[in-house]
């Protein structure tokens, strides 16, 4: 499920002044945002414009935007951010099976404006959090704070199928393949 205002502070970047609003393609994995993830509000993104559902609850704008979508999505993000925003740009699935080059925000604009600031990243460029990526991770499951799914596809001739499953949205949290194990 990839924020958009969003995927994924429900757990990890939550504090008691901030709001996590998420977005998903099905009404399953709405309710899982809201009901186990921690998020404090959720849309379908497929029942209506982004811009749309985004702006409607959000009506004080977005200081921080996680992004694993792209497209719609970041667009709507630009719409609602409030001056000196920020938006970590993770992933861009939304245009990943294009076809054709896909549109550009017609709205970027507000980065000026509103002095945004923009940063993408990639996890190999981070390794040397890892250590304390871990520390933390393991406190926080250690106090229970973490709630996870996992899709388990098995046998690795069904890697394919679980990676274009993945595309479409039928995993819910990580798409893993369970490989049998080695004869020794
Ligand atoms: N920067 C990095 O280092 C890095 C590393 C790994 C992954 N990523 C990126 O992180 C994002 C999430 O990847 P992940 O591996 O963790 O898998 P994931 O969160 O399970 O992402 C797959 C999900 O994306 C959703 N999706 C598919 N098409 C969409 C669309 N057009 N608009 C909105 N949502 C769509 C589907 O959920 P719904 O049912 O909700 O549609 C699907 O289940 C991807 O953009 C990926 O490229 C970045």
């Amino acid at each position: 499920m990839p924020v958009r205002t969003t995927r994924r502070r429900g757990q990890c970047g939550g504090d008691q002044q901030s709001a996590a609003v998420g977005s998903a393609g099905s009404a399953a994995k709405v309710a899982l945002l809201t009901e186990k993830y921690g998020y404090d509000a959720a849309f379908n993104y497929k029942d209506g414009p982004v811009r749309e559902q985004l702006a409607a609850l959000v009506p004080e704008g977005v200081d921080v935007y996680f992004d694993n979508v792209g497209g719609d999505h970041l667009q709507a993000a630009l719409d609602v951010m409030r001056d000196g925003g920020r938006l970590a740009l993770c992933g861009a699935i939304a245009g990943y099976n294009s076809t054709e080059p896909p549109a550009g925000p017609d709205n970027l604009a507000n980065v000026i404006t509103r002095g945004l600031t923009i940063k993408g990243f990639t996890l190999g460029g981070y390794l040397h959090l890892a250590p304390e990526f871990t520390e933390r991770m393991t406190g926080w499951f250690a106090a229970g704070k973490i709630a996870y799914d996992e899709t388990v596809v098995d046998g690795i001739e069904h890697t394919v199928d679980a990676f274009l499953d993945m595309m479409r949205g039928a995993n819910t949290g990580k798409m893993l393949v369970r490989v049998d194990a080695v004869p020794a």
